[in-house]
């Protein structure tokens, strides 16, 4: 029998449309092959949304959003939106998403493709063969404690803000990170500054319970200022990196730098366990995006590099559908396409013509359809 997956795509802004619909054909194309059909509904996300609606997320693309089987998302914002406030900026519909949803985990890999090693700002020698993961919590922590608010007194100005967790909270997050590490490199490095805060000592002891359920796995703490020195002078030692939302906001971006181009990165946020193993069913709910945003200077002229959508997609089959099989054929399609030297102009070498988006979509297509006939 067939497999149907309901995708609810929500394009947004800028390049946003441009690189879900190269990532969007590549799904088809390895769907097709292997008996199951990816149905795809469209909504709308920020300054598109507001253009269309006047609300940067509406009930009814949200209420899509709950019968599908996962999301799919382009980039929100541009210039056009920048002067609205922040409950109606176009990054809201984003935020509403996630909290209604209850994303709670952020994940954002960073794998340095061999082809592309040079085009790292760090040295080839220390960036080759880096292939980690940042995970993120998304819900909890300094960025929605309270009180969080400034003060005004006759001594002058002043502001605070909370870093709250519950060991409830670290638990999921870190046993989350630990069930990625088992089907990875078998690390998870736990990240806090516990030498300061309690709230990073709870962490760290919540941490290490959790790790004697995985003995197979490998475990360590790390501070996350010396951590985020190690993330770029050997960032080959990592695998699954855990850690709470502010250590991750900071550090996901320090390790997008490895990759040389934001354009290359995808990401995933989860309300719960991807599969135990391939074929079975995903116990949660996830959003897949590009990290990038919506690049408003290249967008609308074909330069915008799909591969972070087309990773995203690549996440979404594994995490949310357990297709492995088929998220191996998207990774090692895109892997095979950069080996041949097809490049979009932010990855491109001086002396090579770049590719234009839907010309690297293509050759992923044919790859990803060469791949699957072989298997
Ligand atoms: N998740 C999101 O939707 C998200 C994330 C970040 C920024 N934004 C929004 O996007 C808008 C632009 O923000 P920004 O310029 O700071 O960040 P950006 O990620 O859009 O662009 C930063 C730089 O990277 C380049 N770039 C980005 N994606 C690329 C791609 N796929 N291929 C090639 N080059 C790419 C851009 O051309 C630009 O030079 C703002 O409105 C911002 O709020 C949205």
């Amino acid at each position: 029998m067939r497999a149907i997956f309901k995708i609810l795509r929500l394009p947004g802004d800028g390049v946003g449309p441009e690189v879900l619909d190269e990532a969007c054909s590549v799904l088809s194309e390895v769907g097709a092959r292997k008996d199951v059909q990816f149905e795809f509904t469209d909504g709308l996300i920020g300054g598109a949304a507001i253009d269309a609606c006047g609300s940067p997320l509406s009930d009814e693309d949200l209420v899509k959003a709950r019968d599908s089987d996962a999301v799919f998302l382009g980039a929100v914002g541009g210039p056009k939106w920048d002067h609205f406030s922040k409950e109606t900026r176009p990054e809201a519909g984003l935020l509403k998403l996630r909290k209604e949803l209850g994303l709670f985990a952020n994940l954002r890999p960073v794998k340095i493709f061999d082809a592309l090693a040079g085009a790292s700002p760090l040295k080839d020698e220390i960036v080759r063969g880096a292939d980690l993961m940042v995970v993120r919590e998304l819900t909890g922590g300094l960025y929605f404690g309270q009180p969080s608010k400034r003060m005004k007194d006759e001594t002058g100005r002043s502001a605070v803000d909370t870093l709250p967790y519950h060991e409830s909270e670290i638990e999921r997050i870190v046993d989350l990170a630990f069930r990625l590490a088992g089907q990875r490199r078998k690390k998870v490095t736990s990240v806090d500054k516990a030498n300061v805060l309690n709230s990073s000592q709870l962490w760290r002891e919540v941490a290490s319970e959790v790790s004697e359920r995985y003995p197979d796995i490998e475990f360590e703490h790390a501070l996350v200022d010396s951590c985020a020195m190690a993330l770029i002078s050997r960032p080959t030692t990592f695998d699954v990196m855990v850690m709470e939302n502010l250590f991750g906001d900071v550090l996901s971006d320090e390790a997008a730098v490895l990759a040389g181009s934001l354009g290359m990165l995808p990401s995933a946020s989860l309300n719960g366990k991807p599969p135990a193993r391939e074929g079975t069913q995903a116990e949660m709910f996830g959003m897949y995006e590009p990290v990038h945003g919506s690049a408003p200077d290249i967008a609308g002229q074909g330069k915008a590099n799909p591969v972070g959508a087309i990773l995203s997609a690549s996440m979404m089959l594994r995490f949310s559908f357990g297709l492995d099989a088929l998220a191996d054929t998207v990774d090692n399609a895109v892997a095979n396409v950069l080996e041949q030297g097809v490049r979009t102009g932010d990855i491109a070498g001086p002396d090579m013509a770049p590719a234009s988006t839907s010309e690297f979509g293509s050759a992923v297509r044919e790859q990803a359809a060469a791949l699957a006939a072989a298997r």
